[in-house]
C-alpha cells in the first residue's frame, strides 16, 4: 500500500518538475514586480515552515494523502490545473531524501489581505503571520486590485498557495491602500475580507520611501526638491509626489470606507511592530481569529540592526528582521524641512485617528 501511495507520488512529483516552464510566465512577470519592492530578504521561511509541518513523517504523509484521496485522483485527471499550482507556489521540500510537492487543500481567495502601506513594515508583518501553522500566504506581490485586474479573478486565485480546512489564505500588496479602483474591485471578490493595514508617522515614512528610491537611483534630485515645489521657499508641499501622497492616510482610507465597513479594518502601528512585535502580533492574531501562536518566543532583537528579528529553523537563511538594510546611508534632510512636512502632516493624522478609532502618537 505504501509503495503503491509512493509510486503515484514520484509520478505526480516528477511531472510536476517536466511540466513546461512557459506556462508560468505570469508568476514571473509577479516576481519581477516583487523584486521592484523593497524585499530585502527575499529568503522564504515557508518551504520549512508551511510545508515540511503537516507532514512531518511518512505515516503523516500517507495519512493525509489517503484522506484526501478523491480530490487527488480528481488532480492526477486535470494535470494541468494541478500542476499550474504547485509550481505557482513553487512548494517542493526534500525530506529524508523524499521530494515532497505540496498538492494537497485547495486554493481559495485570500480571506485576509495586507493592503498596506508602502514602508509601512508589511513584509516583515506578512513573514511575522507565516509562521503561523493557520496561515498561507502568496510570497510574492500579486498586484492583482491595482496592476493585474485585467487577468481576471481565476489567475488571482491561481496565485494563492493551497489551503487545508482551517487555515486562513493571505497576500500582501501595499499598493492597494493607494489605489483609487481597489476598494471596489476588492469588494466585488468579496466584501467580506479582512483587510489589514500597516501604517508608520507619515514623514518617517516618507523620508524611507524616498532613501530606497535613491538607493537604486543615485541621480534622484532631493528630497526637498521633490517634497516641495518650491525648496527655496518650503512653502507648498508636492502632494502629487507618492512619497507624500502615500501618507494621507485620511484620504485613502476615506475611499476605502466607502466599500468596507471599519470593522473589517485591522490598524497595525508600524512603530509598534518594531517596539513590541509579539503584542502587535497579538492584536493582529486576534482579528485573524487565530490562535495566538507566534509570541515571545518567535522574536530576538538584533542590537546592532536595532530591530527585531524572527528567530529562524535551523539552516533556513538569512534572519527576517525589521527595518532598514544596512549599508543604504540616509540622505541628510533639513530640518526645516522635516519639521514644515511633519506640520502639513498633522490635521491628516488627526483626521485618521478619528476615523480608525487609533491614536497612532505620530505629533
Ligand atoms: C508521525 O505522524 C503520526 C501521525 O500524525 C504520529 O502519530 C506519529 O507520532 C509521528 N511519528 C513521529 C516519529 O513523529
Ligand atoms: C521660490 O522661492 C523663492 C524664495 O521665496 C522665490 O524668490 C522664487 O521666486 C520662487 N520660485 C518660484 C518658481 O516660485
Ligand atoms: C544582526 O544584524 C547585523 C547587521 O545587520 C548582522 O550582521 C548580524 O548577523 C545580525 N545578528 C543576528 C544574530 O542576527
Amino acid at each position: 500500500m505504501i509503495l503503491l501511495f509512493m509510486y503515484l507520488f514520484y509520478t505526480l512529483a516528477g511531472f510536476s518538475e517536466s511540466f513546461p516552464k512557459g506556462t508560468f510566465d505570469q508568476q514571473t512577470s509577479v516576481r519581477k514586480y516583487d523584486a521592484q519592492d523593497n524585499i530585502q530578504d527575499s529568503v522564504r521561511l515557508s518551504e520549512y515552515s508551511r510545508v515540511a509541518q503537516p507532514l512531518r513523517n511518512r505515516t503523516d504523509f500517507v495519512t493525509s494523502l489517503s484522506s484526501v484521496s478523491p480530490k487527488f485522483a480528481w488532480q492526477m485527471g486535470h494535470p494541468q490545473q494541478q500542476m499550474l499550482g504547485s509550481a505557482g507556489t513553487g512548494e517542493t521540500v526534500s525530506r529524508g531524501g523524499i521530494p515532497v510537492s505540496n498538492s494537497f487543500g485547495s486554493k481559495t481567495f485570500p480571506q485576509a489581505i495586507i493592503i498596506g502601506v508602502k514602508k509601512g513594515g508589511t513584509r516583515a508583518l506578512l513573514e511575522f503571520l507565516r509562521v503561523h501553522p493557520d496561515v498561507r500566504a502568496v510570497g510574492a506581490e500579486p498586484h492583482f486590485f491595482d496592476r493585474f485586474y485585467d487577468r481576471g479573478l481565476e489567475w488571482y486565485r491561481n496565485l494563492m498557495p493551497r489551503t487545508l480546512e482551517g487555515q486562513v489564505t493571505m497576500e500582501k500588496t501595499p499598493s492597494y491602500f493607494v489605489t483609487k479602483e481597489a476598494p471596489l474591485r476588492l469588494c466585488a471578490m468579496n466584501c467580506d475580507t479582512k483587510l489589514i493595514v500597516v501604517v508608520r508617522d507619515p514623514v518617517t515614512r516618507a523620508v524611507s520611501d524616498y532613501t530606497q528610491t535613491l538607493s537604486k537611483n543615485p541621480g534622484l534630485p532631493s528630497f526637498q526638491s521633490l517634497a516641495f515645489r518650491n525648496s527655496s521657499s518650503l512653502d507648498t508641499i508636492d502632494t502629487s509626489w507618492s512619497a507624500v501622497r502615500i501618507g494621507l492616510y485620511a484620504q485613502h482610507l476615506e475611499g476605502w470606507l466607502r466599500h468596507f465597513p471599519l470593522s473589517h479594518f485591522l490598524f497595525v502601528s508600524g512603530e509598534r511592530l518594531v517596539a513590541d512585535p509579539a503584542g502587535e502580533m497579538g492584536r493582529v492574531q486576534d482579528f485573524l481569529g487565530l490562535k495566538r501562536i507566534v509570541g515571545d518566543k518567535h522574536f530576538y532583537f538584533n542590537q546592532t540592526k536595532g530591530f527585531p528579528c524572527l528567530k529562524k529553523p535551523e539552516g533556513s537563511g538569512r534572519p527576517r528582521c525589521l527595518g532598514k538594510s544596512k549599508g543604504r546611508h540616509h540622505p541628510l534632510i533639513p530640518p526645516e524641512a522635516l519639521q514644515k512636512l511633519r506640520d502639513f502632516y498633522r490635521p491628516f493624522n488627526q483626521k485618521f485617528y478619528h476615523m480608525s478609532g487609533q491614536d497612532f502618537g505620530w505629533d
